[in-house]
């Protein structure tokens, strides 16, 4: 069939063919390659953030690809209520890397869908209702996801549209956040306020009962916030005692980023539920909850998906987990993860616009201030560096932006977790060019 050169919509310059999302920008991408990519004129980029902190073993890695394909060449897709064989050996895989108390899979698509799946199984194992999240908490962008999360707050202001309507009622808690307390109290003497709180909030809630408390083991778009020692010990403690599900959103932290498959396992922390995704499908959409003694029930098909776990996504999710436990690439995240820390902290040094460096593994987080004493957000300078290194030094970057958390100042470093060491040091050799002109500028502003 011919286009239709009458449709107004298709010949409109002012109608955005595609809904785009935030931060959008207009980078043709055309291929990719481990560490790096190249856009449609054929300039090289290096990338420190595995896309989206997706492609953990960078782009195509050769074993993801080969098995994807042979996928394809007996069949793409089978219907979730028969077997599924690459589904099930997935699932085993999954389990023999996940903490020990864990015990079934729930597939899913995308990081959201998977969190209201982690929901579902909590409300029907706790009978229920009410779910515990964090002031700068990202779960994602469906109605209740984003009930949980940070931006919240924000999509009620005058919410005449009718969003609260499906936005849920979620109780929000204080951050743990040590370099910036939420109650202004200092780490070593806070008597972890910040976990002891989620107690107290349990405990008041005069309508419904608390199903579950849900919780990013490294708070990522927040801020790439570490947990402080000792608080996740007294969340589970406070999940036990109360009769609620302990939710790791481990979204962002799976797949070696932080050290392991699971950072549960590396913060040693059995949670009831583990939510997975972006990761998980090695560049595809594939999601998913491991779900421990107890918290494997659903009624029905009340959180299911009719694309979940296909055959070729899962065959290229096993490769990946197969990669990962061959080449040791929780070491290989811990060792190269360290070693960037390490400079960063000496660019510290040289740099008074870093106010603070913070890393687990991979996941690794350079806050930017405009002053070391106030602490005051460098925001627009953190858009600088962001710009000054894709535009000049070809390098890929995180950034937290605008409506990403309590600040726009943090950047984000989660290259792919084969990362070599002299791939690290190109991607911080490029970026203390970009730090070193925000430096200038700042110097003179002051
Ligand atoms: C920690 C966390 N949970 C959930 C999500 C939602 O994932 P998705 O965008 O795939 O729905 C995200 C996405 O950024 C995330 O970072």
């Amino acid at each position: 069939m011919q286009a239709d050169s009458t449709n107004p919509v298709l010949n409109s310059p002012t109608v955005e063919k595609v809904i785009k999302p935030m931060g959008h920008y207009p980078l043709r991408i055309v291929r990719g390659e481990g560490v790096r990519f190249w856009d449609e004129e054929g300039t090289e980029y290096l990338d420190a953030v595995s896309g989206e902190w997706v492609v953990n073993l960078g782009y195509r890695h050769p074993k993801v690809v080969a098995a994807i394909k042979e996928q394809l060449d007996s069949i793409e897709y089978v219907t979730p209520v028969f077997e599924n064989e690459q589904r099930t050996k997935l699932a085993e895989k999954v389990l023999s890397k996940a903490p020990k108390n864990m015990r079934s899979v729930l597939f899913a698509l995308s990081g959201a869908d998977a969190v209201e799946g982690a929901m579902h199984l909590a409300m029907r194992a706790t009978g229920g209702s009410e779910f515990v999240s964090l002031f700068s908490a990202f779960h994602g962008t469906t109605f209740s996801t984003l009930a949980l999360s940070y931006s919240y707050p924000k999509m009620l202001e005058g919410s005449k549209e009718g969003l609260d309507r499906y936005l849920t009622r979620q109780i929000r808690v204080p951050n743990y956040n040590c370099y910036r307390c939420p109650f202004g109290l200092k780490p070593g003497s806070c008597d972890m306020l910040c976990a002891r709180y989620i107690d107290t909030a349990i405990k008041h809630q005069p309508d419904a009962k608390v199903a579950g408390v849900i919780i990013e083991l490294f708070q990522s778009n927040g801020g790439m916030i570490p947990m402080p020692e000792g608080y996740i010990e007294m969340v589970r403690e406070i999940c036990t005692k109360n009769g609620v599900a302990l939710i790791a959103d481990e979204v962002q932290t799976a797949f070696s980023r932080c050290g392991d498959i699971f950072a549960s396992n590396v913060v040693g922390v059995e949670p009831d539920l583990i939510v997975m995704g972006k990761a998980f499908g090695a560049g595809l959409p594939l999601s998913g909850v491991v779900a421990g003694e107890g918290f494997t029930s659903l009624r029905g098909w009340e959180a299911g998906f009719t694309l979940m776990a296909t055959p070729a996504v899962c065959a290229g999710s096993l490769a990946m987990l197969e990669v990962m436990e061959e080449e040791d690439l929780g070491k290989n995240s811990t060792e190269i993860g360290a070693h960037m820390v390490a400079r960063l902290n000496d660019m510290k040094e040289r740099y008074s616009i870093i106010g603070d460096v913070r890393g687990l593994g991979l996941m690794i987080g350079v806050e930017l201030v405009k002053d070391r004493e106030s602490k005051e957000p460098a925001d627009e300078l953190t858009g600088f560096v962001w710009k000054d290194a894709l535009e000049k030094q070809r390098l890929l970057l995180g950034k937290s932006g605008p409506v990403f958390g309590d600040f726009g100042n943090v950047i984000k470093l989660k290259p792919a977790v084969n990362t070599t060491r002299d791939q690290a040091d190109e991607m911080l050799d490029r970026l203390e060019r970009s730090l070193a002109a925000a430096q200038a500028r700042l110097d003179r502003m002051h």
